[in-house]
């Protein structure tokens, strides 16, 4: 797992945008794995300013969302598919027949979460997916207690996903108890993660999923089992880390590499 603390918020979205960037300029039909929440809006923001520089055209890309409310169609202002819209299908040149958010409100769950996984097998598989963390330690919407081997699936959310989730909420709309997520399976099927996690709320999770066991009560440690995970954290986050120094003299390493510099 590579451990990357940047000063602010701000620097972990543009680090995030590049890695983002650099792989849809090397392939242009890449197929990516989205998330939502306030973390990745600073990235999303990026993508967008990238856009409208001329940058880069996201029109071949693929994606696929990590989780959708159930009971919240796709027009739904607290819908997963409403949040991509607003914040980053409709502000660049995404096709969004391309674009992929579960269904909540599929008639058939087990058919429709089988179908999902289907699709990201059909798309070649997902080339990089993004994510953020719950403050359990959660990824997508994979509750302490989910399989490691979890696919597709309805997944009923904890008491503290749905407090942590209600700022999206009006006062008085309840937060919906369930919802479609990948798994943890299918998550680590991905050929590289990138993971955020800004602001001090998330620095216990942080320190429990990079350094302590892989459980399935902090599921985002299954990212231990993967080779090709980044992650990008702000100093808040990182706070409670026991390794910070040695992952930065990896990270010193790990740039002498890249740039074809002597390591010794
Ligand atoms: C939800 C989403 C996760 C996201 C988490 C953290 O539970 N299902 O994908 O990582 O919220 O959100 P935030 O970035 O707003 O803290």
């Amino acid at each position: 797992m590579r451990v990357i603390v940047l000063p602010t918020a701000d620097d972990v979205s543009r680090r995030a945008a590049e890695v983002i960037l650099g792989c849809v300029q090397k392939k242009s039909k890449a197929v990516l794995g989205l998330a939502t929440g306030s973390t990745p809006l600073g990235t999303y923001r990026e993508l967008i300013i990238a856009y409208c520089a001329g940058k880069i055209s996201f029109r071949e890309v693929t994606t696929f969302n990590l989780d959708e409310y159930v009971g919240l169609g796709p027009d739904h202002p607290q819908s997963y598919r409403s949040f991509m819209r607003e914040h980053l299908f409709s502000k660049a040149d995404f096709d969004e027949t391309k674009c992929h958010v579960p269904d909540g409100l599929a008639s058939d769950y087990e058919d429709y979460c089988e179908s999902y996984e289907q699709e990201i097998r059909d798309s070649g598989g997902i080339d990089l997916q993004l994510l953020g963390i719950g403050t359990d330690g959660h990824i997508a919407f994979n509750e302490p207690g989910s399989s490691l081997a979890s696919r597709v699936r309805l997944k009923a959310l904890t008491k503290e996903t749905r407090a942590d989730n209600s700022r999206f909420f009006a006062t008085g709309d309840e937060v919906p108890h369930l919802a479609v997520t990948m798994g943890v399976g299918t998550i680590l099927e991905a050929r590289r993660i990138l993971l955020l996690a800004t602001g001090a709320n998330k620095a216990n999770a942080v320190r429990a999923f990079i350094e302590g066991p892989v459980t399935a009560q902090v599921t985002a440690s299954s990212l231990q089992l993967h080779p090709h995970v980044t992650v990008l954290l702000d100093e808040p986050a990182a706070e409670w880390l026991q390794r910070r120094d040695y992952y930065n003299e990896i990270e010193q390493i790990q740039l002498r590499v890249e740039q074809r510099q002597p390591v010794a």
